[in-house]
C-alpha cells in the first residue's frame, strides 16, 4: 500500500470523491454575489466552491496550504479562462495584498485548525483580511451525541464512485478513532480500487484529523478574535442553530457597521453521508 500524509496530497482523489458535491454551492454562490466586494476563499481546495464562483463574476481569490490542491485549482480556472490569486499558506498566517468583503471557509475546513491556538490566529487573520463591515463566514457540521456514539476503529465505507474513463469502482474507507474530550477525530483513510472481477487492484493510505467546535465555543473564539458581532444558522437556508444533526454556519462581523445585506440563504439539505473530510 501507498502511504501518503495528507489527502490533499492527491488532489485528483479529492475531485473524483468530492468534485461534484453541490450541497452547499447555491448559499456560498449567495454569499459571493451579495458580498459587495472580493471574496477569499480560505481552505478553497482545487475550487469546488472558488470556480463557480469566478463562473458567477465573483471576484474571488484562494489560500490553501497544499500546493498540489492549489496547482489543480490553478489548472481548472485556467481552462475556464479565470486567473485568480492564489496562495499558498496556513489558514492561520496568510498575508494577501488587498481585503475582502467575505472570507470564506466551507465545507469543514476550519476542523483542520487543530488548536485553539490555531482557531484564534485563523479568525485573527481571517478578520485583518477583512474590510470594515466584511464578513467571515463558515460551515461546520454539528458533532452532536450521535456524531460521536458512531461506531469507530473500523474501517467504514463512506463513499464510492465510478472513475471516468476506466469506469472503475473506487471506494474510500475510513476509519476513525475520536477523542471526545480534546473534540478531535483521527483518520485512516483508504482508497481502494476495485478491478473488473471485484477485488482490490490497488490501496492508497491516507491519514487527517478535524477538531469539532461548538457554537458558543465559537462565539467566544469570535469575540477573543476581535470581531464585532455574530450570528449562528442551523443550515444553508438560514434555519435557527437549533438540532444537533444540523450543519452550523456562523458569520462573524468585522466592526460595528451594519451589514448591507441580510445573511443570504441558498443551498440544500448536507448530504445523508458521514463525509466529513
Ligand atoms: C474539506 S477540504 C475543503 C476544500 C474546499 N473548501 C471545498 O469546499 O471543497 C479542506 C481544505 O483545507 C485545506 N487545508 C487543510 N489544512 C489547512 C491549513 N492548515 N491551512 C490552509 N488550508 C488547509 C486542505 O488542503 C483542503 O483543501
Amino acid at each position: 500500500m501507498t502511504h501518503r500524509r495528507s489527502p490533499y496530497e492527491a488532489p485528483e482523489l479529492y475531485d473524483l470523491m468530492f468534485d461534484t458535491l453541490d450541497f452547499d454551492l447555491a448559499f456560498w454562490l449567495a454569499v459571493g454575489r451579495e458580498a459587495g466586494g472580493p471574496v477569499l476563499d480560505l481552505c478553497c481546495g482545487t475550487g469546488r466552491i472558488l470556480l463557480p464562483l469566478l463562473d458567477a463574476g465573483v471576484d474571488a481569490d484562494g489560500v490553501d496550504l497544499y500546493r498540489p490542491m492549489l496547482a489543480r485549482a490553478r489548472k481548472k480556472a485556467a481552462a475556464k479562462g479565470h486567473r485568480p490569486r492564489l496562495a499558498a499558506a496556513d489558514m492561520s498566517a496568510f498575508r494577501m495584498p488587498r481585503r475582502y468583503a467575505r472570507v470564506i471557509s466551507a465545507f469543514n475546513a476550519f476542523a483542520h485548525a487543530d488548536t485553539p491556538d490555531d482557531q484564534l490566529a485563523t479568525l485573527r487573520c481571517a478578520r485583518k483580511h477583512l474590510l470594515p463591515g466584511g464578513a467571515f463566514v463558515v460551515h461546520m457540521s454539528y458533532p452532536g451525541p450521535r456524531y460521536w456514539a458512531e461506531p469507530e476503529g473500523e474501517p467504514v465505507m463512506e463513499l464510492e464512485v465510478r472513475r471516468p474513463g476506466d469506469g472503475r469502482r473506487i471506494q474510500m474507507w475510513d476509519t476513525r478513532v475520536k477523542d471526545v474530550v480534546g473534540q478531535r477525530q483521527r483518520s485512516e483513510i483508504e482508497i481502494r480500487e476495485i478491478d473488473e472481477a471485484g477485488a482490490v487492484a490497488k490501496r492508497t493510505g491516507f491519514e487527517t484529523s478535524q477538531r469539532w467546535v461548538y457554537r458558543y465555543e465559537l462565539e467566544l473564539l469570535f469575540r477573543l478574535a476581535g470581531y464585532a458581532r455574530w450570528e449562528f444558522f442551523g443550515g444553508f437556508a438560514g434555519e435557527p442553530l437549533e438540532g444537533e444533526e444540523q450543519q452550523m454556519i456562523a458569520w462573524a462581523w468585522n466592526g460595528r457597521a451594519r451589514p448591507r445585506v441580510k445573511a443570504p440563504a441558498g443551498g440544500g439539505a448536507a448530504p445523508r453521508t458521514k463525509t466529513r473530510p
